[in-house]
This record gives structure tokens, sequence and C-alpha cells, in this order.
């Protein structure tokens, strides 16, 4: 028995398939959140247990519930101007290279993987219409991807809530970029607009995208093995600009994964060259 409630058998199969399906690794430790997260797909599908929902997780035509699964194991934590340090790189350094280094093509891709709810994609909407509003007029793409198509909802409709907004977003920016709908904001749509979101699952190979110029792929890598790591490692550094910049979470590195990035530190931040 792996707790009180959750057998053996059931928590090997829902690790074994978060595994397969997002490379999120489940330890037999985190049984308590299968439980916690699982038991209301499963009371929501009409299962009175999580071997019932097992059960029929083996099913075929089971698509649908095994991404219910999949999405409700995933952890969205995320906040605007999350770890600040990249987001003042951005802002004093990168962009102002990248801005002159592509001022002939006036094109410019940044992609914030794994992104959540959107606040990370969205701070960097308003960092570029506060700070390089030249880049209004480039072929500027913003896109942000996740696994998850609920979450991805969330991030499309740009709406939080009042703590959501507290954390990281100082209030001249919540003021100017948000409009108060009841008890929750949502960011105006001129900034909704330059923001592409996809479905992106890192297993998958890549579809194709504009070369990004900047890849943020924060706190993701944390909950995967290293063998994913290395592999997803190398499959953003094939698809990046060769002068790009990439971002990782604040307990996250190439160490021991990918010797071709290179470590560099602008001011406070770590970011990686390809
Ligand atoms: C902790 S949040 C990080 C959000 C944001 N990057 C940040 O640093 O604030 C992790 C996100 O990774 C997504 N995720 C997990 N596994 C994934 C996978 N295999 N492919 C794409 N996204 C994944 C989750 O859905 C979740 O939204």
């Amino acid at each position: 028995m792996t707790t009180a409630t959750l057998n053996t058998h059931t928590f090997e199969f829902i690790s074994k398939l978060i595994r397969t399906k997002a490379a999120i690794v489940l330890e037999p430790t985190k049984a308590y959140l299968v439980e916690s997260r699982l038991n209301p797909v499963a009371r929501d599908n009409g299962f009175d247990s999580l071997e019932k929902l097992v059960l029929e997780l083996q099913r075929p035509g089971s698509q649908k519930l095994t991404q219910q699964v999949v999405e409700a194991m995933t952890t969205n934590e995320t906040s605007f101007f999350r770890d600040l340090h990249p987001f003042d790189a951005l802002k004093q350094q990168i962009l102002p290279e990248l801005i002159e280094k592509r001022s002939k093509e006036r094109t410019l891709t940044i992609w914030s993987n794994a992104c959540s709810s959107g606040q990370e994609v969205y701070t960097i909407a308003m960092i570029i219409r506060e700070h390089f509003p030249e880049l209004l007029n480039w072929k500027l793409k913003l896109i942000a991807s996740d696994l998850s198509t609920q979450i991805l909802d969330k991030a499309r409709q740009g709406t939080f809530n009042q703590t959501e907004v507290s954390r990281g977003l100082p209030m001249p920016l919540l003021i100017k970029n948000f409009v108060k709908n009841g008890l929750t904001w949502q960011i105006k749509e001129d900034i909704r607009k330059m923001v592409d979101f996809r479905v992106i699952n890192l297993v998958e190979p890549f579809p194709i995208m504009p070369t990004p110029d900047i890849v943020f792929l924060r706190n993701v890598l944390i909950y995967f093995a290293p063998e994913m790591k290395r592999d997803i490692l190398n499959k953003v550094r094939k698809v990046m600009k060769p002068d790009g910049y990439l971002f990782l979470g604040g307990a996250e590195t190439t160490m021991n994964l990918n010797v071709a990035f290179e470590r560099t530190q602008i001011g406070k931040a770590v970011c990686y060259k390809p």
C-alpha cells in the first residue's frame, strides 16, 4: 500500500502515465498529491474511487480523460515578474542588444515555454510596451505554450484575481494595463492580442514555428528525469537562434545536461547562450 487509500498498482499506473505523457516524475512520496489532485477528476467523471478511474483510463478511447488526468497533475505556480532578475536582464541588455542586431530584418521572436496562466509572457509584453515601443512596429512574435489546454484558456483570457495581481506586479503597471471586472482584473485586449498561445508538449517533437531569439523555459525541467531534461535542452538549442538567450528557473541549470550552452551572467540574472 502506498497510502491508506491509494494502492501500489493504482499509483504505479498513474505515475507511468504521467511520465509518458508529460515527462513529469512522481516519486512514491507524491502519492498524497495523486490523491488530492485526482479524486476530484474521478468524482467529476462519475467514479467513486481512483481504482475505477484507472480501470477507465486503460480502456481504448479514454484520451479525453487521460488529458484531464495529466493536466490535473501539473503544477501551475507562476507570477508576474517572477524572480525579477531575468526581466532586468531583458530590459537592460538583451532587448537593446537584439534590437540593434536585428535592426535590418526587424523580426524578433520570444518563446515563453510551459507558460502556465501567462504571467511570464504578459510581463514580457508589458516591458516591451513600456520600454521598447518601437518593437510594436516590428514582426514581433510572442509565443506562449503549455501542455495544458485548461491553463492556456485561462492565459488567453488574461483574467487574474486580486492575489495573482498582487504578486510581483507593480501597481502602476496594474492600473495602466488591466481593466477591473468585479473582483478580477483582465489584462487589456491589445496586450492579449500580442501573444500567440499554443499547446506544445515538451515531450513531443516541437511544431514548426518562427525561430526564437529568446526562450524562457523556467520551472518545468525540475519535474523531469535527467535524460528528459537532456533531450529537451538539445531540442531547444536546435530550434533557437545561435546568438539567442535561454532562461531557466532559479533551481535549474544546463550543467551536466548540455555542455554546449554557455552560462552567462547579466546583472543578477543567469542565462544561457546556445
Ligand atoms: C510551475 S509552472 C511554470 C510556469 C512559468 N514557466 C514560470 O516559471 O512561472 C510549470 C508549467 O509547466 C507545464 N508543463 C508540465 N509538463 C509539461 C510538458 N511536458 N510540456 C509543456 N508544459 C508542461 C505545466 O502545465 C505548468 O503550467
